[in-house]
């Protein structure tokens, strides 16, 4: 168990690199199960949840490397269906695998996937494309148990929600089924398209990712190709909210303003000034912030949930009143109690939080409850009089890849210590 150790006051300056895109990433990983010969990706995040897909990927018979933010997964002598309890548990993502191994292997075996605790995860949606592309899937003993008897074909797919997993994974399958699959209602996110434009130089055939339809036409089996993941928004958006609540200048380079656009106007209405070029996205804060009203989580290019925590903490010592409707996830405000814990002044009813900012935060021995919500601890500690402890920094370094060193290049006190 680590923890991270926080004294807040200082100003950040200077620069920081954002890392690959984890949401990208993570189904990548997935898809290269499809190809033959070495796929070879840079801007490879080094987090944990790379490292489980490494293992996952090994424990199905692929050659992996990783070394200078480059993997490379060879996968042409895999023969694995299933994925151990124990791997499965570790993230969410290992249901991405579902796809990929049915439609490599014609049948897979695994239970259900892991992953933060924000409310009721279900994979129903994944279940239920799969079983109308041709998998039988049925419940075993708390497995899923899967077979495709005739092969995967092609069909047309409604999601009653735009789930970005869900897309991902029909997505995968389909480009080595039988026939043309369109999902209609599909996910929109920038990493929808990041893994259309891996599968493409794999040779898939699919049009009309970031839009609400994708066409997959299926090819069979794909060839290992290089790839460059897409710079990490949500990392982006946590460097801009520390530098907004310290103060300071900070260049996020390698950021994607064009993947920013719901969340660089909150930025402004705090009363950072936010300036983007072609090189990434600078932010400059005089430490005193604004309210930013009333902001509402949806899909994107609506303001992403996984930024609803950063921004959150960010606001709790700004001047006014501001209000998150969180639209995504049923439970994603668990974090907020160490946030009051340090000061803050946050009442949460079901789905909305109101933040009613204070003078200023004092520190506390907190913990980080999933991911996001770790990281606007950091946040709030950066800002915070005094020396924060966070808990259970397993969860941050899930997504954030030296984060301490990192914020600590800035001008940022903070230390990871075990
Ligand atoms: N949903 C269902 N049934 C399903 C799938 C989803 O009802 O079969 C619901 C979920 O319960 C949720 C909504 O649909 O209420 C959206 O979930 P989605 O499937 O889009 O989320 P996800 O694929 O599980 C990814 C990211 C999350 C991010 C969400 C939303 C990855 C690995 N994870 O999750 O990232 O919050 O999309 O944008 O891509 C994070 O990085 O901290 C994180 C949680």
């Amino acid at each position: 168990m680590c923890e991270y150790i926080v004294s807040g006051g200082n100003r950040l300056n200077g620069t920081v690199k954002v890392q690959g895109a984890k949401n990208s990433v993570l189904p990548v990983l997935a898809a290269s199960l499809l190809c033959s010969g070495e796929s070879i990706i840079h801007n490879c995040p080094d987090i944990s949840d790379v490292a489980v897909s490494d293992r996952i990927l090994t424990s199905l018979g692929c050659t992996c490397s990783f070394a200078d933010g480059t993997f490379i997964c060879d996968s042409t002598d895999a023969a694995g269906t299933e994925i151990c309890d124990g791997l499965m548990s570790e993230m969410r993502s290992s249901v991405i695998f579902l796809g990929a191994i049915l439609a490599r292997f014609g049948r897979a075996s695994l239970s259900s996937p892991g992953g933060c605790e924000l409310g009721l995860r279900p994979i129903n949606l994944h279940v239920e494309a799969l079983r109308k592309m041709g998998a039988e899937i049925n419940e075993e003993h708390g497995k899923l148990v899967c077979v495709v008897p005739d092969g995967l074909h092609g069909c047309t797919i409604d999601l009653s929600v735009a789930s970005v997993g869900a897309t991902e994974n029909i997505m995968i399958a389909a480009t080595a089924a039988n026939g043309r699959t369109l999902i209609r209602n599909a996910a929109k996110e920038p990493e929808i398209s990041d893994l259309a434009n891996y599968l493409r130089s794999c040779g898939a055939d699919i049009n009309g990712d970031g839009g609400t339809v994708i066409e997959i036409n299926g090819v069979g089996r794909l060839h290992g190709c290089e790839h460059t993941v897409i710079p990490d928004r949500i990392v982006a958006t946590t460097y801009m909210s520390a530098a907004a609540v310290c103060g300071g200048d900070v260049f996020v380079m390698g950021a994607d303003a064009n993947h920013l656009v719901s969340v660089i106007p909150c930025f402004e209405k705090m009363g950072c000034y936010v300036t983007s070029g072609r090189e990434g996205v600078r932010i400059t804060s005089s430490g005193r912030l604004r309210k930013i009203g009333t902001v509402r989580t949806g899909e994107y290019p609506g303001f992403p949930t996984d930024a609803q925590p950063i921004m959150l903490a960010a606001v709790c010592t700004a001047r006014g009143t501001s209000v998150f409707v969180e639209n995504i996830f049923s439970n994603r405000f668990r974090y907020v109690s160490g946030l009051t814990r340090m000061g803050a002044d946050v009442g949460v009813v079901d789905r909305v939080a109101v933040v009613n900012g204070v003078k200023e935060l004092y520190s506390a021995d907190t913990e980080a409850t999933d991911l996001r919500g770790g990281a606007a601890m950091i946040i709030a500690a950066l800002g915070a009089d005094g020396t924060s402890h966070i808990a259970s920094a397993e969860h941050i370094d899930r997504g954030y890849e030296r984060l301490d060193e990192n914020l600590r290049q800035l001008g940022a006190k903070i230390t990871k210590e075990n």
